[in-house]
């Protein structure tokens, strides 16, 4: 293997020097621990690298695909410009209500829309629409069909982000269950499009990210 394998050391070595949650992100990453919810929210460091693929392309229409309570979308969403949009897909109304409520403390109600219900039913509703930026969160074995549909509602020049799709290290398993088949099908789906240009970034539980040539 060609590289440093990352230890604890040096993880927190490069969260000290880079990256700053604030008081919000860190308060509803607190909030969601006292309401009993999962705490799968994306790691601080990727959240800033999403929020820094979306200034660095200049993103105005962010696509979310699983909210939680809205930790990453507040990290994407300041990365977006004064009238840029985040539109997230979550269908639990519990997270959803929560997800609110923190938007509402970012003050980031303005620029971000939740829409409840199940992604693969609002993504056909927003078919038409057209992306810069799409973040997919949501449940694995769907993350296939997600990228079908996402795929036809990019930009030129947008990118394509999913995340655990090193699912753990479960892709080398040799049986992998239904959750880590979704995710292998959706890797190579992202590797062999001929309109992405892609890669595995081993990031957190890895984030695989493909530019829309
Ligand atoms: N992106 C969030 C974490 C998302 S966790 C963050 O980093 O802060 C995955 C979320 O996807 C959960 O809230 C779950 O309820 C939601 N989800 C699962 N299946 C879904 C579906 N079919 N449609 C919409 N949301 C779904
Ligand atoms: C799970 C989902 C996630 O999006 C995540 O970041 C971690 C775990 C899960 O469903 O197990
Ligand atoms: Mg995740």
């Amino acid at each position: 293997m060609k590289g440093v394998p990352l230890n604890e050391e040096l993880y927190q070595y490069i969260l000290n020097t880079f990256v700053e949650e604030d008081d919000i992100l860190r308060s509803i990453v607190k909030e969601t621990e006292k309401l009993k919810l999962p705490l799968i929210q994306v790691s601080p460091e990727n959240g800033l690298f999403l929020q820094m693929l979306i200034k660095m392309i200049g993103a105005k229409r962010v696509l979310e695909i699983g909210t939680l309570t809205g930790y990453s979308a507040v990290w994407m969403a300041r990365g977006l410009p004064k009238r840029g949009k985040l539109i997230t897909l979550e269908v639990n109304k519990d997270h959803a209500k929560a997800a609110k409520h923190n938007f509402k403390k970012a003050k980031l109600s303005n620029k971000i829309k939740l829409i409840l219900g199940d992604a693969l039913k609002s993504l056909d509703k927003l078919s038409k629409k057209k992306f810069d930026f799409a973040f997919i969160d949501a449940e694995k074995v769907n993350y296939p069909s997600y990228l079908e549909r996402v795929l036809g509602m990019m930009n030129k020049g947008g990118i394509i982000a999913a995340d655990n799709t090193l699912r753990d290290g479960e892709v080398v398993s040799k049986n992998p269950d239904e959750s880590v088949k979704g995710v292998l099908r959706f890797n190579e789906m992202m590797a062999k499009d001929p309109r992405l240009l892609s890669l595995l970034v081993p990031i957190s539980d890895g984030l695989t990210v493909g530019l829309v040539k």
